[in-house]
C-alpha cells in the first residue's frame, strides 16, 4: 500500500519509522512518502494560509499550495481515470468528518493508495476537496469528538488502525479475530481482559477458568467478560446490539447485567441499574 502525507509539519510524521508502520516500511509492505506542503509555496514567508471569505475567527488553508502538493503526489503513479478500487483515495481528517471506524479502517486497508490531506487552523479552502472529488474517493474523517489543533495526529492514528490490517503487517493474523468492534463473532463487543504470567503477581491471582484447559468454558468467561465491559464503558452497544445474535447464556449474562428485553427483542435498562 502507498501512503502520502502533504503537511505543514513533517516531522510530526516521524513516528511512522517506529514500530509496526516502520517495520512495514522496512519489510516494504508500506510506502510511505512525506510532503512538505511548504514547498509549494512562493512568497518569503512561505504563506500556507489566508483569512476567511466572510470573516471569522482564525486562518483558511489556502488552495494554491495544496493544489499543487497534491498534483505532484499524484503524478507519480497516477494514472487518467484511475478513480476506481485500484487508484488512489483522498482521506482529509477533520472534525467534522465521518467517524473512523473499525469498518471504515477496513475499507480503507482495501485500497491500493491513500493520500492523506491533514489540515492546521481552521481547515482547507473547500475548493481543493471538490476539485480532487471529481477525481477519487474523497473520506472526510473524524476520530472523535474533541478538536485537535491539526489532523496530524489523526493521520497517524489512520495510518496505524488500516496499516495492521494489511496482509502480513501483524505477524498473527489471527490477532484481528478478537479486536473489539472486529467483524465476526465478537462483533459489537469490546474485549475483556487479559492475563500472562506469571499466575500470582501481588497476590492477585488469574481467573481459575484460563488454566483449566477447557476452552468451551473459557470461550464462555471470555465472552461474559466482553458483555461486562461493555455493558460498563458502551452501553449504547448493547441497545443496538441484534437479539438474534445472542444465544441463551449472552442473555443470562445481560440480564445479571440488569439489562431487560422489549417487546421488541431490543435490551434496556434502568439508568439507575447497578453495574456488577
Ligand atoms: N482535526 C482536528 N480535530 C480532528 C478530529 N477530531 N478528527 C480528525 N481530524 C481532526
Amino acid at each position: 500500500m502507498r501512503l502520502d502525507i502533504v503537511t505543514i509539519f513533517p516531522e510530526y510524521l516521524e513516528p511512522l519509522n517506529v514500530s509496526l508502520v516502520g517495520k512495514a516500511r522496512a519489510r516494504g509492505q508500506l510506502d510511505v512518502r512525506v510532503h512538505d506542503l511548504r514547498r509549494w509555496t512562493y512568497d518569503r514567508h512561505h504563506t500556507v494560509d489566508d483569512t476567511p471569505y466572510g470573516g471569522g475567527p482564525g486562518m483558511v488553508m489556502k488552495t494554491e499550495p495544496w493544489g499543487e502538493a497534491l498534483d505532484t503526489a499524484l503524478a507519480d503513479g497516477y494514472e487518467a481515470g484511475a478513480g476506481g478500487p485500484g487508484g488512489p483515495a483522498l482521506v482529509v481528517p477533520t472534525p467534522s468528518g465521518r467517524p473512523f471506524t473499525q469498518e471504515l479502517a477496513v475499507e480503507l486497508s482495501q485500497r491500493p493508495w491513500l493520500l492523506f490531506a491533514p489540515a492546521r487552523y481552521e481547515g482547507i479552502d473547500r475548493r481543493v476537496v471538490d476539485e480532487y472529488a471529481t477525481r477519487m474517493p474523497v473520506y472526510e474523517v473524524s476520530i472523535g469528538d474533541y478538536v485537535l489543533a491539526g489532523g496530524e495526529a489523526a493521520v497517524l492514528v489512520i495510518t496505524e488502525a488500516v496499516a495492521r490490517l494489511l496482509p502480513g503487517v501483524l505477524g498473527n493474523a489471527e490477532s484481528h479475530r478478537d479486536d473489539s468492534f472486529a467483524p465476526g463473532a465478537m462483533a459489537d463487543l469490546l474485549e475483556g481482559p487479559v492475563y500472562t504470567k506469571p499466575p500470582v503477581w501481588r497476590g492477585r491471582e488469574i481467573p481459575d477458568v484460563l488454566v483449566s484447559g477447557h476452552h468451551g468454558r473459557i470461550a464462555r468467561w471470555r465472552r461474559d467478560e466482553a458483555f461486562r465491559r461493555t455493558s460498563a464503558h458502551r452501553p449504547d452497544l448493547i441497545e443496538r446490539c441484534d437479539p438474534a445474535a445472542l444465544d441463551k447464556k449472552d442473555r443470562e449474562m445481560l440480564s445479571i447485567l440488569g439489562w431487560r428485553q422489549g417487546p421488541d427483542g431490543r435490551f434496556w435498562r434502568d439508568a439507575d441499574a447497578v453495574e456488577q
